[in-house]
């Protein structure tokens, strides 16, 4: 029988939230916004965590998230000199916004070492597994985890035994879904496998490093084509090239100290020929299409088959403002022919296996 869900009350065509388009998270029925928010940048300065954004511009970043709809927002226990603070400042929030917890999914990672120093406390064991999220549960001033990261692959741990303590979670509902981080196509494979055969949660989600310029990080191509043909969602992470693929960048343009990128050392990069020429292309489309070059790069990454939910760091609020909007922007066929030529190559993409 069919259900009529005005009768009911029941709508499942909601497709987006506060204007921002959302899709599922890979097969799961977990719906996240297109374009969400890194945090890992977010901490307290003061305390000597060598974050970029402190606590009250974090704070105005996140009230704005959520009017724009970004509510996917990703943290890490590790982030900031795995001194927990990216989940600190959102812990703020979420205490200040007891009633918003409902519409914002939470994802956050652990497996790196935070301030233990025997060997049991990093990586994937049960143990870890189970000490990390309750920590991050009270660090983060919530009653459950959205999505769970692993942040890296553990050799030394079988992996059955860290999907298990997974499942223990669920069962508690202290998390809710399971990603990785860092993983090959062959890691994702086992985990696929033995989740399979033994019951186990199933990994829905991958956060690697991808972005429109150098694609994926050698030792890890192919693992959007295998999230495209398995069900599960590419996370990218440093979607804009940890700042590279904006205006801030294009030719002629000054880069000075205290910006992020050349305290990171990547002055070479920015000033190479091969970048500086795919940024003046880059920028002359982004005129032409009436977008940042910080647009014309999500949105980009938004067409591609396997692709989940974006996820730039931002340092101001009107950078959020600037990339949360590539969210509804449909690129015309002729400026993605472009984008492919310009960006495709062979470090790029397994556009084959697509
Ligand atoms: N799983 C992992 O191992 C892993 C590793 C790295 C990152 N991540 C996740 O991915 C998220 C994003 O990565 P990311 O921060 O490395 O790189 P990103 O998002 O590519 O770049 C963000 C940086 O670019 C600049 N920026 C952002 N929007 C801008 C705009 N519209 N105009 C001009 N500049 C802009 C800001 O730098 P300024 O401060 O210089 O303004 C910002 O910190 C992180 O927050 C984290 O959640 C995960």
């Amino acid at each position: 029988m069919a259900y009529d869900t005005r009768f009911y009350g029941l709508n499942f065509g909601f497709d987006s939230f506060n204007e921002m388009p959302y899709i599922n998270l890979g097969k799961a029925g977990l719906r996240v916004s297109r374009v969400g928010l890194g945090t890992w940048k977010m901490g307290y300065p003061e305390r000597g965590d060598k974050a970029r954004v402190g606590r009250d511009l974090a704070l105005r970043i996140l009230d704005r998230a959520l009017e724009l709809g970004a509510t996917f927002w990703d943290t890490a226990n590790r982030y900031n000199e795995s001194s927990g603070n990216s989940e600190r400042v959102l812990g703020e929030w979420f205490r200040a916004h007891p009633g918003e917890r409902r519409n914002i999914v939470l994802a956050t990672k652990m497996a790196g070492a935070m301030d233990g120093i025997s060997p049991n406390h990093c990586g994937l064991s049960r143990a870890n597994v189970l000490d990390s999220v309750y920590a991050s549960l009270d660090r983060l001033g919530v009653d459950r985890i959205d999505l769970l990261q692993f942040h890296r692959p553990d050799p030394h741990t079988p992996v059955e035994e860290s999907l298990e303590a997974v499942a223990d979670l669920r069962r508690r509902d202290l998390v809710r879904y399971l990603g990785i981080s860092n993983a090959t196509v062959d890691d994702l494979r086992v985990y696929r496998e033995l989740a399979h055969h033994y019951g186990l949660p199933l990994v829905c989600a991958v956060q690697n490093s991808f972005n429109p310029l150098d694609g994926e990080r050698e030792g890890r191509r192919g693992v959007l084509a295998f999230c495209a043909r398995n069900g599960m969602a590419l996370i990218p992470y440093s979607p804009l090239s940890r700042g590279l693929l904006t205006d801030r960048y294009l030719p002629g343009k000054s880069v000075g100290q205290g910006d992020r990128l050349v305290d990171e050392g990547a002055l070479a990069q920015i000033n190479s020929a091969e970048t500086q020429e795919k940024l003046r292309r880059l920028g002359e489309l982004a005129v032409r299409e009436s977008l940042t070059v910080a647009q014309l790069s999500l949105a980009y990454l938004l067409r591609m088959p396997g692709m989940g939910p974006l996820i730039p760091s931002a340092s101001t609020v009107e950078q959020l403002e600037e990339n949360t909007r590539a969210a509804a922007v449909e690129l015309s066929e002729p400026a993605l022919a472009e984008l492919r030529q310009l960006f495709v190559d062979e470090r790029t993409l397994d556009l084959e296996n697509l």
